[in-house]
């Protein structure tokens, strides 16, 4: 995720390579980074990340707490820190950094095209011009979303932080539900990858309700209606339900340490 908002940085250029700092802690990666990109690595953290006007934070929660007592002397008020680790709170990342211009955003994955969703709030000190930054830091891979009551973001978290990985999910499934039926690997993603996307830009740019367009889809005892029987049988729409409110559960918990 890191990685993805350094390349969209470059890509915009919002930064050039000189002034972007990666901090790698694995030196073949470092290595290979810069190589390959060119872009300024460091194995570990030093002077040159008290330069920098933006420090984004995209470690796993769980390293968060090690990396910020090494992290917290390079540190300059005058900073936008941009965390996109999910679970750790404003309160956290304030009583961790000793900073007050901190933004907490949660990202997905397409990002990683440009085509991501980041949902963003800032700590109660952060100033307008450090929100209206960020924002355009974020935007840069995708839709950003400023929000003002932080605890939303579990609910972000689980919705479209994990989002991706319930759409691959039900894309799967559809394609080995393709292959049962006699289609080959190649037809079988073709049909159902294209079927997502031509069903995608419909609903997008549809007015009818999603109840609307399934309806356009069935008829009277036909196919569909002989497919969503069985989900109805099998409760597939509480299954979901149930499935991101998990997600959210499992995001207040690790919001809690
Ligand atoms: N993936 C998602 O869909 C997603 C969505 C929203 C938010 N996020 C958040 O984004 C963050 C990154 O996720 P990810 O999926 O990109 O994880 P990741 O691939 O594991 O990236 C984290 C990177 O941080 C490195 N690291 C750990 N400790 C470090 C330290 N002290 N100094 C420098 N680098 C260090 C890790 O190196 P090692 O591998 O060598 O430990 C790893 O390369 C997480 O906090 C996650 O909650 C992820």
């Amino acid at each position: 995720m890191g990685l993805t908002y350094a390349r969209s940085f470059l890509h915009y250029k919002l930064v050039d390579t000189e002034h972007l700092l990666i901090v790698e802690k694995n030196i073949d990666r470092a290595h290979s980074l810069q190589y390959n990109d060119k872009y300024v690595t460091a194995t570990e953290l030093n002077g040159k990340l008290t330069e920098a006007d933006v420090v984004i934070l995209a470690v796993k929660p769980q390293d968060f707490t090690v990396l910020s007592q090494q992290l917290k002397p390079f540190l300059r008020t005058e900073q936008l820190i941009i965390s996109i680790m999910a679970g750790i709170s404003l309160a956290r990342l304030d009583e961790l950094l000793a900073h007050h211009s901190i933004i907490r955003a949660m990202p997905n994955t397409p990002a990683q095209i440009g085509m991501g969703v980041t949902v963003f709030t800032a700590s109660e000190k952060a100033d307008l011009n450090l929100v209206k930054k960020a924002d355009k830091l974020l935007s840069t891979t995708g839709t950003a979303i400023f929000i003002e009551d932080e605890k939303l973001m579990d609910a972000v978290t689980a919705v479209s932080g994990s989002g991706p990985a319930y759409f691959y999910y039900f894309v799967k499934h559809m394609i080995e539900a393709a292959l049962k039926l006699g289609m080959d690997e190649a037809m079988a993603h073709l049909l159902v990858k294209q079927t997502m996307l031509g069903a995608y830009h419909v609903m997008n740019s549809s007015e009818k309700s999603l109840d609307e367009l399934i309806a356009s889809v069935k008829s009277k005892g036909g196919t569909t209606e002989a497919a969503l029987n069985v989900f109805s049988a099998n409760a597939l729409g509480e299954t979901v339900e149930s499935a991101i409110i998990a997600a959210e559960n499992r995001a207040k918990e690790l919001s809690k340490g």
